[in-house]
């Protein structure tokens, strides 16, 4: 007998519902992105963000059980982002997957919207099997994680500071790309030189798989200001470029090692950055010179969404994690 999951994601500025069967078949992912809302202001407003989730979230619902062509009887538990992320953006995820679960008697189940971002690399790739190691780059997170097992996960390095996506979204609007630039800096920097300008890459002596992107940020923005103190023209391609083979470096460089000490085969990457063209082409490189096994999901299932909810979800019904209607949403949630 099969196992379908409804999920819910609506931690930061998408709201997302999706139909999951045993963990790996994706059935619906419905994603209503907000961001030519948020587009105006540079960046999430959060009170926006939840409104419009509060708008929304049911007709996601709605939609992912059309799509899949389900009905009631067939789902077998409601998972439901409950942390990190906004708390005002959460709460509505959580709510709605309580209300379900309450109204429809389905049992409910809390995901780490960091492991819904780990096991997005499950839905591709049916070869895919624990242990791993996994960097999770995203808008609001990065972490280099060791995969245990489904539910088992130990942070092995994370950032002092700015996540990445964070980093290449200060970056695009200095060079006046706009929000959200992680993927325009990626576009304009095929055009560019990485090695037309050298930006720091940092390393920490005591945490080896820790990383820091606010020194580089402050370096590009210095950068720029130096040109346009001296009247220098800025050849934005080749401040995108550098900027971006910095972060790769970094990147490349901690999770591999990481993934050698921990022994792992296999190496994987998640989260919005993982749709970054350069790291992965990097990373992948890397990874076959190490002897490493290299994965990443489609830019689909990088990005926020409910497919990936569903597939954690799945994994923590089939341990037995069940959460009561009490669930909260916790913008911190630790691992
Ligand atoms: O995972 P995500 O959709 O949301 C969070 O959980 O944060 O990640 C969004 C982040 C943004 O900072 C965005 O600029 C970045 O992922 N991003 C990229 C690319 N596409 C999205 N960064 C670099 N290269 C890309 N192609
Ligand atoms: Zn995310």
């Amino acid at each position: 007998m099969s196992t379908t999951i409804l999920s819910i994601e609506s931690s930061c500025d998408e709201t997302a519902a999706a139909i999951v069967v045993d963990g790996r078949e994706v059935k619906s992912n419905i994603i209503y992105s907000q961001i030519e809302l948020h587009k105006l202001y540079g960046g999430v407003v959060p009170e926006i963000a939840s409104r419009k989730h509060v708008e929304k979230v049911n007709q996601v619902i709605r939609a992912a059980i059309e799509e899949a062509h389900v009905t009631w009887d067939d789902i077998n538990a409601v998972a439901v982002t409950y942390g990190p992320g906004l708390v005002g953006a959460l709460l509505v995820g959580v709510s709605a997957a309580k209300a379900v679960a309450y109204a429809k008697k389905k049992p409910l189940v809390g995901v780490h919207h960091i492991e819904g971002h780990i096991a997005a690399n499950y839905i591709e790739h049916p070869d895919l099997e624990p242990p791993f190691m996994c960097m999770v780059a995203s808008g609001g997170h990065s972490h280099l994680v060791y995969v245990k097992d489904y539910t088992t996960f130990e942070i092995v390095g994370r950032t002092r500071d700015d996540a990445a996506g964070e980093a290449f979204d200060k970056v695009a609007r200095a060079i006046g790309l706009g929000y959200p630039g992680g993927s325009k800096i990626d576009k304009l920097a095929k055009e560019g030189n990485k090695e037309a300008i050298h930006f720091p890459r940092a390393f920490m002596e005591d945490a080896p798989y820790d990383f820091s992107f606010s020194g580089l940020k402050s370096a590009v923005l210095n950068y720029l200001n130096g040109c346009e103190m001296k009247h220098q023209e800025i050849n934005r391609a080749d401040v995108a470029a550098s900027f971006q083979q910095a972060v790769v470096d970094v990147l490349t460089d901690n999770s591999v090692r990481a993934a050698k000490a921990y022994g792992c085969k296999k190496l994987a990457l998640a989260g919005g950055v993982a749709s970054n063209s350069s790291l992965r082409e990097n990373m992948q490189r890397v990874a076959s010179e190490q002897g490493l096994q290299f994965y990443y999901p489609s830019p689909i299932f990088c990005t926020d969404n409910a497919a990936m909810i569903g597939v954690a979800g799945y994994h923590n019904y089939m341990a037995g994690i069940r959460d009561g209607l009490d669930l909260n949403a916790i913008p911190n949630l630790k691992i």
